[in-house]
């Protein structure tokens, strides 16, 4: 049921701990927060005892993020309003964006003095329109998160963290089980950017 999007979830939390990123030092933003990644980040930082901003675009699904762990909610607009500036309010010890862009530039942006920022997705852009500011100005550190080819030992301690101080309950709530007959549909709310929860194929 975590699969590969709980994988790339829990190695952006991973990056962030091993970055120094404390439940204490304010909360962290999760963008895409409805999609499979993002809600099981979500889920991953509220038991690691972080505060987690979810950002949506699905007004609707509020109630299910706060179920899971989310301590606000938030417009996927209000990310991005004037992210036009240079250099925005800073808000966020930490980012976990799933959806690169101009999402991805605007929590760069916002993000607090030394904090890390985790790249793993593309649904929004794959361009990132931003400049070096939040670098050099506010040492923000930008991480690249690859499941696929990311190295044994990295795999082994965040399973582990899974299995142990990461895991959370109400797992199965996340997932709809479906046939191989389910799947054209989620696919298609997939390309809409519609998908909730995640899809647990019944081969049987
Ligand atoms: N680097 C890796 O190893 C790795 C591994 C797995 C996945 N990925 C990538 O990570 C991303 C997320 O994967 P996923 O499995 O969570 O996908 P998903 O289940 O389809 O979720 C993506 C979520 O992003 C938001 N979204 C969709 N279209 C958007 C748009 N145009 N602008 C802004 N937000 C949009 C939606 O959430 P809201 O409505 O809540 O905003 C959607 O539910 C994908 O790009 C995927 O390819 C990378």
């Amino acid at each position: 049921m975590l699969g590969t999007a709980g994988l790339t979830a829990a190695l952006s939390v991973y990056e962030l701990e091993q970055g120094g990123v404390k439940p204490q030092d304010g909360p962290i933003l999760v963008t895409g927060a409805t999609g499979g990644v993002g809600s099981l980040a979500v889920a991953i930082l509220a038991k690691a005892g972080y505060q987690v901003t979810a950002a949506t675009g699905k007004a609707s699904e509020a109630d299910y993020l706060k179920s899971i762990g989310a301590t606000e909610v938030i417009e996927r607009a209000a990310v991005t309003e004037g992210s036009e500036r240079p250099m925005m309010k800073t808000l966020w010890a930490g980012v976990v964006d799933c959806v690169g862009g101009e999402m991805l530039a605007a929590a760069i942006k916002s993000t607090k003095y030394g904090g890390v920022v985790t790249c793993c997705g593309l649904v929004g852009s794959i361009d990132l329109p931003l400049n070096v500011f939040p670098f050099i100005l506010r040492g923000v550190r930008l991480i690249g998160i690859d499941s696929a080819a990311c190295p044994m030992s990295h795999r082994t301690a965040v399973w582990q963290k899974l299995a142990t101080e990461w895991k959370f309950g109400g797992l199965e709530s996340m997932v709809d089980e479906i046939g191989l007959d389910g799947l054209e549909e989620k696919f298609q709310s997939m390309l809409k950017g519609g998908l909730k929860r995640r899809g647990l194929v019944n081969l049987q």
